[in-house]
């Protein structure tokens, strides 16, 4: 099933912040609804955003009647605006966003413009599935019998419309008779890791041991992974920005001597800038010191402790080994092959 769609002029998504406890569908009738659902990441995952945005901008197009074409223009692009303050560190939401914002205005009329926006955002949705499929072709080439991989966050099909980028390519291999394992680090404080790669693999009946973050350097000291894949929130030209925790995975698997992969369609790739230029997204104290977010009961922190709460940080593009995209892998150096493989 695909974790975010449309439905009856709704946008509809598989609501993250329940699992692996419950399975629920969140029906977002407002652009208001969606981008708290993209806040309190309900919808989460760099490509998912993509389709989200896409969607959210449709579903402003609909929110309302509109007087006159100018009108339904005017509300589409405020909505657009706000859709584009909710997280700021994946690149993938700003381009499903404007994707669809730039095709949409070039409509005549209400209803042209709707049909337009409605359109351009299935075909994300539609594209991000294709493209993961054949990420995962050519990432599982990377991957042989008795390998054993360790992973950061999730980057399955809850990350994406359906299939996965990192998490893919660990699925395509398997499917492709490949025998491997896989470590997941729990990802705090949110626990993308425990909570939905950990749940996706065991659903698929894929072999999976969670550890704590902590954990990942004592595991590859020990042997126990031999390579490490991850995702992307965005690319630039000096750096992977993905989840918080990333980089020290990164470092780790330099010292050991562990290949490091990243994973990432095309549209995470913001080859003019640099580390330099993209914001962290700093999340809130809550996260870090209740035990649950969502009912805070459980302490376990002092309550008026200082917390520092990044969500992603910035792993140098010299720690990486090889980027598979949709379009092949690409190795370094990546200021020459990233251009060259991916035409930008
Ligand atoms: O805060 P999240 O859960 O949205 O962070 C997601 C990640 O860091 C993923 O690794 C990244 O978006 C790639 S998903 C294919």
């Amino acid at each position: 099933m695909r974790t975010v769609f449309w439905e009856e002029n709704t946008v509809k998504l598989i609501d993250q912040r329940k699992l692996p406890d419950a399975f629920e569908i969140l029906t977002c009738r407002t652009v208001e609804e969606l981008g708290e659902a993209i806040k309190t990441l309900a919808v989460r995952g760099a490509p998912a955003l993509e389709a989200a945005g896409g969607y959210g901008v449709a579903l402003s197009a609909f929110e309302r009647d509109f007087r006159d074409v100018n009108d339904l223009k005017n509300h589409m692009k405020k909505r657009a605006e706000y859709l584009a303050s909710t997280r700021p560190t994946a690149v993938n939401l700003f381009v499903g966003i404007d994707r669809v914002l730039n095709r949409a205005i070039k409509g005549d009329s209400v209803h042209e413009i709707r049909e337009i926006a409605l359109k351009e955002a299935q075909r994300i949705a539609d594209q991000d599935v294709e493209r993961n499929m054949r990420m995962g072709n050519i990432g599982a080439e990377l991957f042989d019998d008795g390998d054993s991989v360790l992973t950061i966050c999730n980057t399955g099909s809850l990350a994406t419309v359906y299939w996965g980028t990192a998490l893919g390519i660990i699925r395509s291999a398997v499917k492709k008779g490949v025998e491997l394992r896989v470590f997941a680090c729990e990802t705090r404080p949110l626990n993308q890791g425990s909570r939905l790669t950990a749940w996706e693999l065991v659903q698929d009946g894929i072999d999976v041991t969670l550890i704590t973050d902590s954990m990942a350097g004592m595991v590859m000291q020990r042997g126990l992974v031999n390579k490490v894949i991850v995702g992307a929130d965005r690319i630039v030209r000096d750096a992977v920005f993905n989840k918080i925790g990333t980089y020290t995975l990164s470092v780790l698997a330099k010292a050991h001597r562990i290949p490091f992969y990243v994973a990432a369609p095309k549209t995470t790739f913001d080859w003019d800038k640099k580390a330099m230029d993209v914001k962290i997204e700093e999340r809130g104290r809550e996260e870090l010191i209740y035990c649950n977010v969502k009912c805070r009961k459980t302490l376990m922190a002092p309550q008026n402790v200082k917390v520092y709460n990044p969500a992603f940080d910035a792993t140098p593009l010299e720690n990486v080994d090889a980027i598979i995209t949709e379009y092949g892998i690409i190795h370094p150096p990546y200021e020459k092959n990233v251009p060259k493989i991916l035409g930008l």
